[in-house]
C-alpha cells in the first residue's frame, strides 16, 4: 500500500506519521508529501525525510477543479492507494472525494461533531468546554464529518492556556494518526454506515 500525506503548514502531523512509518508500527509506504502551499514547513520537513513532494498552488490554476484534476492525475499516475490529510486546510471538492471512495482520512482537533472548522482548539477552549480531543474520520463530502476511526478525550486544565492546550491537542495526535493509519492500511477498518468497525484479522 501507498499513500500520500496532505499538508497545508507546520508538518507535526507528517513528521509523526513519517517516524511511525519508519519504526515499522505503519507497515505502508509513505510515497508522497504534497502541499498546497509552497511555503508549508511540511515541505521542508519531508525533504529531511527522504520522503517525495509535490507542490501545487490552487490560485495558479483557472478554477478548483483543474487544480484538483492535475492531482488527481499525479496520484493515479504514482499508484497512491489512501490519502492522509494532516492539516490540510483546504476543503477537497465532491469530485476528487468520489475518487478515493473510503480511502481519504482526515485528523481533527477536536471531538466532532463539535468545533469543526479551522480553529477546533482554540474554538472549544474559548467556549469553555472542559473536555476536548482529537478525532480521526474517513472524508466525505461534507466537511469535519465522514465516519469516526478514533477519537480520544482530553480534559482541559484550571490552569490550561490556550498555548498549552495545543501542545497536548498535539501529542494526542501524533499517538493517535499512526494508530489509525496502521488499522486502515492493513485492512482492519470496515465502514457501515456512520459507524466504523475495528476488526482483528
Ligand atoms: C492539526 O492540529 C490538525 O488536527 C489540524 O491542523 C493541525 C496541523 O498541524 N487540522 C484541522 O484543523 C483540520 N480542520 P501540523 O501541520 O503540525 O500537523
Amino acid at each position: 500500500m501507498k499513500f500520500a500525506v496532505f499538508a497545508s503548514g507546520n508538518g507535526s502531523n507528517f513528521q509523526a506519521i513519517d517516524a511511525a512509518v519508519k519504526n515499522g508500527q505503519i507497515k505502508a509506504e509513505l510515497a508522497l508529501l504534497f502541499s498546497n502551499n509552497r511555503k508549508a514547513y511540511a515541505l521542508q520537513r519531508a525533504q529531511d525525510a527522504g520522503v517525495p513532494t509535490l507542490e501545487l498552488v490552487p490560485k495558479e490554476y483557472a478554477n478548483p477543479q483543474s487544480f484538483e484534476r492535475d492531482l488527481v492525475i499525479y496520484l493515479k499516475e504514482h499508484a497512491i492507494d489512501f490519502i492522509v490529510l494532516a492539516g490540510y486546510m483546504r476543503i477537497l471538492t465532491p469530485y476528487f472525494v468520489r475518487e478515493f471512495p473510503g480511502k481519504i482520512l482526515n485528523i481533527h482537533p477536536s471531538l466532532l461533531p463539535s468545533f469543526k472548522g479551522m480553529n477546533g482548539i482554540k474554538d472549544a477552549f474559548t467556549y469553555g468546554v472542559k473536555t476536548t480531543g482529537v478525532t480521526i474520520h474517513f472524508v466525505d463530502e461534507k466537511m469535519d464529518h465522514g465516519p469516526i476511526i478514533l477519537q480520544e478525550s482530553l480534559a482541559i486544565r484550571e490552569e490550561d492556556t490556550l498555548e498549552t492546550l495545543e501542545v497536548r491537542v498535539h501529542e494526542l495526535e501524533h499517538q493517535l494518526y499512526p494508530q489509525a493509519i496502521a488499522l486502515f492500511s492493513e485492512g482492519k477498518l470496515k465502514i457501515k454506515g456512520r459507524k466504523v468497525h475495528i476488526i482483528s484479522l
